[in-house]
């Protein structure tokens, strides 16, 4: 796809949804967010001020950690004119009414009289549901445990179009955790309406859960599942790597097992194909080594900033307030 401006019409396509999971994202829907976030990018680069946000408040509630979700999308609310009030705890470090007993669906629906538009992670699976479900106001999920990470997976998206210039047909291979990676199991969805062809890599008690693999396989999607990461970067035109989610286990020893178990370094850049774009949500922790950053398909910080214009389209998108110019 290339990316034009949006029409007036299609900017009511996704006011006031809640985003929660990219599987029920239509295609028109999935173009309006790239449209949006390109037309929102040009606005940036021409040192636009936007006001589209001016007077709404946005709500981060992030009771997981965080640097580039909360940040990009509080400094997106900004960029939009509009401004935000935040929560960021851990379940050992609670400053809000959690620590007293206070249920999310009660904590949500008090929110929701507060702010336009609320942003949540949580580590429980279905956090966004719940509180999707609390709300009036539309709901962004900005991470649920090892569910889905939506938004995520929309600047991954945007990324790769903007590195290879389209995505059509684009045969993508996904590395690491791909059991507890959320990342993941959002930017399949999303591939699959782009007609990519997909390579699993991983470790077998780290593959894709099998329920996604068999509802993609069973809609025509081609997989292939591999332990062999040389194999596969050399026909991949994009490696997608992902981090091992110590937090989603209980037992270290299996973390330290496997944590070193692939790494992307010189060689396996030497063995890729010629324009192969390397990926990666961040944070790394060590399955991208520093020599790497170098090479010029090394995407992942320009993926990280990314963010912005992904976010404020979404923001705009979901509360109606995109002003075209
Ligand atoms: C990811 C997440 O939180 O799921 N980080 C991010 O939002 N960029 C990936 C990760 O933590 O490994």
């Amino acid at each position: 796809m290339r990316f034009v401006k949006p029409s007036k019409q299609e900017l009511e396509l996704l006011k006031g949804q809640d985003i929660i999971s990219t599987k029920n994202l239509t295609r028109e829907q999935l173009e309006l967010i790239l449209n949006t976030a390109a037309y929102y990018e040009e606005a940036l680069k021409n040192k636009r001020r936007l006001y589209d946000m001016d007077g709404k408040i946005m709500s981060a509630l992030f009771f997981e950690p965080s640097t580039r979700t909360r940040l990009s999308f509080e400094a997106a609310m900004r960029r939009l004119g509009g401004s935000v009030v935040s929560l960021a705890e851990t379940p050992r470090v609670q400053t809000s009414s959690t620590a007293k007993g206070e249920t999310l669906h009660d904590s949500i629906k008090v929110i929701d009289g507060y702010v336009d538009v609320i942003v949540i992670r949580s580590p429980q699976k279905g956090a966004a549901v719940e509180a999707a479900d609390a709300a009036d106001r539309p709901v962004i999920n900005a991470g649920d445990g090892e569910g889905e990470h939506p938004t995520q997976a929309l600047l991954d998206i945007y990324t790769i179009i903007k590195e290879h210039g389209h995505i059509e047909g684009l045969k993508v291979a996904l590395l690491g955790d791909l059991k507890y990676g959320r990342t993941v199991h959002s930017l399949v969805y999303l591939l699959k309406r782009f007609g990519c062809e997909l390579i699993f890599v991983a470790p077998q008690q780290f593959m894709m859960p099998p329920e996604i693999t068999e509802e993609l396989r069973n809609e025509g999607v081609k997989i292939k599942e591999t332990s062999d990461l040389k194999e596969a970067v050399a026909e991949a035109d994009v490696l997608y790597v992902t981090r091992i989610q110590r937090e989603r286990f209980s037992n270290t020893e299996e973390y330290e097992n496997i944590m070193d178990s692939y790494i992307v370094d010189e060689n396996i850049v030497a063995a890729a194909k010629k324009g192969m774009v390397i990926l990666h949500p961040l944070p790394r922790v060590n399955e991208i080594t520093k020599s790497v950053d170098a090479y010029e398909g090394a995407a992942y910080f320009r993926q990280a900033h990314n963010g912005i214009p992904i976010r404020m389209a979404l923001l705009a998108l979901v509360t109606g307030n995109v002003c075209l110019k």
